[in-house]
């Protein structure tokens, strides 16, 4: 068995939950998504193109025989959010969980963006963050219901990052938006957690940071300590496990999950990975004269 993309939760471990996803027609939404309907959860798939969500949704159904609804929405727009709500509760009774995935990015030197194309980035990312965890918190606090909101991040939202830093300060807000949301909503029973990618090979992402033939020569590979991107399915595991009851005692983490890149990055020294194995003779020679 191939551990990275096999299905780790037992069957039926979201049975009779209802999860809305953003931006979940495509990329690693639609990979949540998949997995959380085999999962036997009913999903809310949102996103702006309509006809892209109607696809996935049939596709979604035939693949797991679960239930798809599909409803437009930008989620920069919070009456559209509040219809999604409204229409997932009726068709499904309620509503126990939120992904907030959808997002908005490109590389660009910032001196050349306009105040527009910063907003942009600002208003899908953090905005429609807020938006939507706004309108779900309300509906579960006034129902009583335990909700939990996974929002995906980056681990630039830690750290920052050049020629992304519309998104990079987006995703720092909604990382001090889960830690916020978890002290203050935790009384109840709502949780709110947050996963930091690493690389997962998406079209979304790929076409929009490694346009051309970047590429080949920006390998993303080469940063991860462990040499290879993420599976789909790796970051599946991990989202069903933080919207499943099974985590019920994780509230305001962010996990990683990057094959370690990000401290790759981080570590003075790390770049001495490239000194050939025969060149640690001489060198240790050299330091021990010292
Ligand atoms: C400079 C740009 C630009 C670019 C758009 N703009 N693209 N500026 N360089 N490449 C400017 C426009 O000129 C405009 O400003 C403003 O941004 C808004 O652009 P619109 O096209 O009108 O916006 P909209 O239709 O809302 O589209 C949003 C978008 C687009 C973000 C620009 O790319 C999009 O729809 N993205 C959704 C999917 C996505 O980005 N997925 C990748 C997520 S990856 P003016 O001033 O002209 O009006 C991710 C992972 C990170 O987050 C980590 C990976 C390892
Ligand atoms: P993607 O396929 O481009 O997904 C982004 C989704 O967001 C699209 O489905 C898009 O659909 C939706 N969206 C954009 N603007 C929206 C808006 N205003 N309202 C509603 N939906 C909107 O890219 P992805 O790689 O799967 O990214 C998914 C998430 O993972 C993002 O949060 C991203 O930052 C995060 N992430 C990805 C990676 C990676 O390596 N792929 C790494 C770190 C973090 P429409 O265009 O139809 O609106």
């Amino acid at each position: 068995m191939n551990e990275t993309t096999t299905g780790m939760l037992r069957d039926n471990a979201l049975k009779g939950k209802t999860i809305i996803i953003t931006g979940g027609g495509t990329g690693l939404g639609k990979s949540m998504g998949t997995y959380f309907l085999k999962l036997g959860a009913n999903l809310v798939i949102t996103s702006r193109k309509l006809d892209v969500l109607k696809q996935t949704a049939t596709e979604m159904e035939a693949e797991t025989g679960g239930k798809v609804l599909a409803v437009a929405c930008d989620v920069r727009k919070y009456d559209e959010v509040e219809n999604v709500l409204k229409q997932a509760i009726e068709t499904f009774g309620r509503v126990d969980a939120l992904v907030n995935n959808a997002a908005g990015n490109f590389i660009s030197p910032t001196e050349r963006l306009s105040a527009n194309a910063f907003s942009s980035i600002i208003d899908i990312v953090l905005k429609g963050s807020v938006n939507c965890s706004l309108a779900l918190g309300k509906y579960w606090i006034a129902e009583k219901i335990p909700g939990t909101i996974l929002n995906i991040i980056t681990t630039y939202a830690f750290t920052g990052s050049a020629y992304v830093v519309p998104s990079a300060c987006a995703k720092g807000g909604v990382l001090a938006l889960t830690r916020s949301l978890a002290a203050e909503w935790g009384r109840h029973g709502i949780r709110t957690n947050a996963i930091a990618p690493g690389p997962f090979p998406t079209k979304g992402a790929w076409d929009r940071l490694l346009p051309g033939d970047m590429i080949e020569k920006f390998d993303f590979k080469n940063r991860v300590p462990l040499k290879r991107m993420g599976e789909h399915q790796e970051l599946a595991n991990l989202a069903a496990f933080l919207v499943s009851g099974f985590s019920g005692y994780i509230n305001g983490e962010v996990i990683t999950i990057d094959g370690g890149e990000w401290l790759q990055g981080a570590g003075q020294f790390n770049a001495l990975e490239m000194v050939p194995a025969a060149m640690w003779d001489s060198i240790e020679q050299a330091t021990r004269k010292a």
